[in-house]
């Protein structure tokens, strides 16, 4: 199976997760990126179950309401039952690495309203020690120059996004060269860095359930 046929896979069995174990009339929370966009497309064929979306992108919202499926301000929302992303890296913790797409703020922000994070890989996502994969960190332009000095002491590289904003109007750095040993305190670390806006750990709200797609199946795993 190619990778997009296995990221296909997942996102059809968190459709039909949603349309089993979600109340119907649910506002649901939708991620960003391939796999995200795959759940998209899915969610299409069942939208008559759901109430609305909330989007956590500029560009998933786009997709979404070209599917037809309603879109609403997270404002307007006090509680959702589940929220549905992607992952660069996702350890059997269900710790997450996240931002590779560059959506890694407004993704903490709709998850923090959602009671269940389902978390949407294929099989390479899933690691034993996070950090391969460069870390995101989104940062107010002028603390940028700041805030990299920071991360270097750190240990890690960082290196700027080069012609990328945030749909928040901010710039990333990707931080290369670290290796996790614990990603929930790395994570805390990483907020008390004044000009961090958000930083693409996903460890102290870890995902409640992973499907995770292998040649095999669709696995699910919680942590
Ligand atoms: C976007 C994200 C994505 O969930 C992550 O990058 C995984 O993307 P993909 O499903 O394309 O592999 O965090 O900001």
């Amino acid at each position: 199976m190619t990778q997009d046929e296995l990221k296909q896979a997942v996102a059809k069995a968190a459709a039909d997760y949603v349309a089993a174990e979600v109340p119907a009339n649910s506002i649901l929370g939708v991620g960003t990126g391939s796999t995200a966009n795959f759940f998209i497309d899915e969610l299409a064929k069942i939208k008559s179950r759901i109430a609305a979306t909330v989007a956590s992108s500029e560009a998933s919202r786009k997709r979404l309401l070209d599917h037809g499926i309603k879109v609403v301000d997270l404002n307007d929302v006090e509680r959702m039952p589940v929220y549905v992303d992607g992952a660069d890296e996702i350890t059997p913790q269900l710790a997450m690495l996240k931002g590779g797409g560059g959506a890694l703020t407004r993704e903490k922000i709709v998850a923090a309203v959602a009671d269940t994070f389902i978390c949407v890989c294929d099989q390479s996502k899933l690691v034993e020690r996070m950090g391969k994969f460069p870390l995101p960190v989104e940062v107010i332009p002028m603390a940028r120059a700041q805030v990299a000095r920071e991360l270097a002491k750190l240990g890690g590289q960082p290196k700027l996004r080069e012609g990328f904003t945030t749909d928040n109007g901010n710039v990333i750095l990707d931080v290369h060269g670290l290796s996790i040993a614990d990603p929930a305190a790395f994570e805390t670390k990483l907020n008390q860095i004044v000009g961090i806006v958000t930083n693409g750990l996903f460890a102290c709200r870890p995902a409640d359930l992973l499907l995770l797609a292998t040649p095999e199946g669709v696995r699910a795993m919680r942590g």
